[in-house]
């Protein structure tokens, strides 16, 4: 599925060619349960009288609306079936308008205006929400945050969210960037994941973060009515080589002893249990010495040591492999 919308791609503009304005989204499912959900957008319209055509229903010709049975026109028909209607009242999206004083009724039993008695009224209801295609030019793909360029719209992510997840399901966003992500599925009660490599993770993402459990008003938050409320947790992934450094061990790695442990031995047979093991990078970290060159059956530090990568003991190294 390819979708449209904005790419304010202004700066970037080639020469000789036009201004792109559609950028892509891509819809993958392993089953056909994952294909793209219906979604709708409100038109702010007027409202209209309910549709009717030419011709004569015999059956289930007449509608309940507010507890009022409403028949068609003469010869004519309704053109919306009961079950659409009583979705749309649920939603607010249907009225009857007093025919005398023009009072408004949204809900309950229709009983004759309560202003001033007629029982005249008109039967209304709002344009219908139009089902959403792929052209999303009419939403904001990227907010207008001058500390974050890059930062999309929580409207983008909401639609994203709208068409492929349900409450309760989990996102997961590998680059959070500035964090949109999961402050829109934090606020359309969504499970998250979310993974920065970046410093901006403590000094934007987790404020806003925090702000967003706190209940903050930006973004897409009144349409969804947020209020706040959740928790999260964050950790950081150490490097390897920094958990190493931070070891401490005695007899081992923090001292010389380990270098002659690793001297190489003729261990015939003895073989790591895994595949395409980094016997050199594996080595520097169980020396803590950086590698000079590798050559076949040999590895060199910068202190000019050299280990045999194919004869020494394998047991040694099996806790700290690197592959
Ligand atoms: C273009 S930004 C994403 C913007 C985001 N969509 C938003 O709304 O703010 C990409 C982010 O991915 C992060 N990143 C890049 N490579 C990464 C990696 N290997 N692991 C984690 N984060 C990474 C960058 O630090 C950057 O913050």
């Amino acid at each position: 599925m390819r979708l449209s919308s904005k790419d304010q791609g202004f700066k970037n503009r080639p020469k000789n060619k036009l201004l792109v304005a559609t950028d892509s989204l891509f819809f993958y499912s392993k089953t056909e349960a994952g294909k793209p959900r219906d979604i709708y957008e409100h038109r702010e319209t007027n409202w209209l009288t309910f549709v009717h055509y030419p011709g004569v229903r015999k059956s289930n010709k007449n509608r309940l609306v507010f507890g009022y049975n409403l028949e068609p026109p003469q010869g004519r028909h309704w053109g919306l079936k009961q079950e659409l209607i009583d979705h749309w009242v649920s939603k607010g999206w249907v009225r009857f308008r007093c025919r005398g004083c023009g009072y408004e009724h949204y809900e309950g039993e229709w009983k004759g205006c309560p202003q001033c008695g007629s029982c005249e009224f008109i039967p209304e209801l709002k344009n219908p929400p139009k089902k959403i295609d792929s052209n999303w030019t009419n939403i904001q793909s990227y907010s207008q945050d001058p500390a974050f360029p890059t930062r999309n719209a929580e409207d983008l992510l909401k639609r994203v969210y709208e068409a492929a997840s349900a409450e309760g399901d989990l996102v997961m966003d590998f680059f959070l960037g500035s964090g949109t992500a999961t402050a829109a599925a934090q606020k359309m009660k969504r499970k998250w994941i979310g993974v920065e490599m970046g410093d901006h993770f403590n000094t934007y993402v987790l404020p806003r973060m925090k702000r967003v459990l706190a209940g903050e008003q930006t973004g897409i938050s009144k349409e969804v009515n947020w209020q706040g409320g959740g928790f999260f947790k964050y950790c950081e992934l150490e490097q390897y080589e920094d958990t190493l450094s931070k070891v401490e061990c005695d007899t081992f790695l923090a001292d010389q002893v380990m270098t002659p442990r690793v001297t190489p031995q003729i261990q015939a047979n003895q073989s790591i249990p895994y595949e395409d093991v980094d016997i050199p990078g594996s080595l520097s970290c169980l020396t803590g010495k950086w590698i000079r060159k590798i050559t076949p059956g040999e590895v060199e530090f910068q202190d000019g040591s050299k280990l045999n990568t194919d004869n020494f003991d394998r047991e040694l190294i099996k806790p700290f492999i690197r592959w």
